[in-house]
């Protein structure tokens, strides 16, 4: 398995372009099952999350063709809508396809994602959704097994916002009789990116970014091109980078108005952000200072930018609360950061963080994509040598991120295995 190694201690000062955003990319490539025809889909990410996803678009009998960050999805071959645990496991967005396979084929057998690193993360809301909308639901064999002759609107309320649970019912509810309300839906920019898409593939959806999406069945949906938005989760993580480092990197295409609640918290700790254009100048001042963190839904604090914020806090002067409130189990990095010399306390959801002079270069060991990349801050901002073994989750989400910053001064190497 590849590692990163890392020499810490050098300022982050340059330009990082913002590749296309993971999490939006997978919606729109799911929402190609959704006609009988080829839908082109650009700006998308060299990621290892977007190959399992042609591989299991490829599985279903989709032909994929990529060149050229884009990707062509040709569904008018398809043949089976079994999506079998060997891809599902490596990806839980793999969820993602059962709304429009069961649109597609009046059934869907899909393996059932499991826990993972950061929660157990339960589709329960995805499932309740669909039986809402008319569907049958069996669990057997660890697949789940969802079968409607023909899905019909319904009323629809989540307990608690789900952003690929929205996603999913969006598709399916494009589709069928009648006119779907999904009420206390996900806000998340890459909700409204796949409406909007779906909007140009024929459907109607309205509310889209709002807590109440209604979404008019049409009766059938056109192939689109479509480009994907810059990844904020990306830009964000960069953003700290800059700070944590006392750096002046300006990122192009960057997403800053998706960016709010994590610039006022950089601002907060001291950092300056100047907003250029299409592009970002975020600008680290010494010393930083401690903030607090609460994670919530959009357009809160974004859970996938808590770990590399962290990573900020255990060097600047201060205590800092995090409450993490979408996930039970995302403090995976804390442990590993205290290898490097960081203070934190964890108590339940909550880590309580008390600023280090320094923290110091040690072999530490990535368990998931956000906490991988709080690693790499904290072995960037470090005194000596980091090694960070299981980079896998990096490459899931982060493209070129060894490339992207050994340009901007980082002494940064990958050891292949
Ligand atoms: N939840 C349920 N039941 C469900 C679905 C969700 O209880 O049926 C709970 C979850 O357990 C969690 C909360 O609802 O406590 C929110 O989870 P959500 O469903 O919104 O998460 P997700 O859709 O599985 C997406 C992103 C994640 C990101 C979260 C939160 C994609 C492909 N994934 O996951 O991204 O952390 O929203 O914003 O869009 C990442 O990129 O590293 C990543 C984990």
């Amino acid at each position: 398995m590849d590692k990163i190694v890392i020499e810490g201690g050098n300022r982050l000062i340059g330009e990082i372009a913002i590749s296309g955003a993971k999490n939006s990319a997978l919606p729109l490539m799911a929402a190609a099952l959704l006609n009988d025809g080829c839908s082109t889909i650009t700006n998308i990410p060299n990621l290892k999350d977007i190959d399992t996803f042609k591989r299991l678009l490829e599985h279903l009998g989709c032909h994929i063709d990529d060149s050229n960050r884009s990707v062509k999805i040709n569904v008018s071959d398809i043949k089976t809508p079994e999506a079998p645990y060997e891809l599902v496991k490596t990806m839980r967005a793999s969820v993602l396809i059962l709304g429009p396979l069961v649109t597609h084929f009046k059934r869907a057998r899909v393996s059932l994602p499991g826990g993972c690193a950061i929660g157990a993360r339960p589709i329960n809301l995805h499932l309740m959704g669909l039986e809402r909308m008319g569907a049958k639901i069996k669990i057997e064999h660890g697949y789940v097994e969802v079968s409607a002759e023909k899905l019909k609107g319904a009323d629809i309320y989540f307990d608690v916002p789900t952003v690929t649970g929205t996603e999913n019912l969006m598709m399916a509810a494009c589709l069928a009789d009648g006119i779907t309300v999904i009420e206390n839906a996900a806000k998340e920019p890459e909700v409204l990116e796949l409406a909007t898409a779906l909007n140009k593939m024929g459907g109607c959806i309205s509310g889209a970014g709002t807590e109440k999406i209604r979404i008019e069945g049409v009766r059938k949906l056109k192939p689109i091109e479509y480009a994907v938005m810059p990844d904020r989760i990306e830009a964000g993580t960069y953003m700290i980078a800059s700070a944590a480092t006392r750096g002046n990197l300006l990122l192009k295409n960057c997403p800053i108005d998706l960016l709010e609640a994590l610039s006022i918290k950089l601002k907060e700790v001291g950092a300056e952000i100047i907003i250029e254009r299409n592009n970002t100048r975020g600008i680290g001042n010494n010393p930083t200072r401690s903030v607090d963190i609460k994670t919530s839904p959009y357009p809160g604090f974004p859970t996938d930018l808590q770990a590399q914020m962290m990573s900020m806090m255990c060097i600047s002067s201060g205590l800092s609360v995090f409450t993490e409130t979408i996930f039970e189990n995302r403090f995976m990095h804390v442990s590993e950061l205290k290898r490097m010399g960081a203070n934190i306390q964890v108590d339940g959801r909550t880590a309580i963080v008390k600023g280090m002079p320094f923290l110091s270069g040690a072999p530490v060991m990535a368990t998931d994509l956000r906490a991988s990349a709080s690693l790499l801050i904290a072995a960037l901002v470090g005194e000596g040598e980091t090694e960070i073994s299981r980079v896998y989750h990096l490459d899931r989400g982060y493209e070129s991120i060894e490339e992207k910053l050994a340009g901007v001064g980082a002494k940064i190497k990958r050891v292949r295995k």
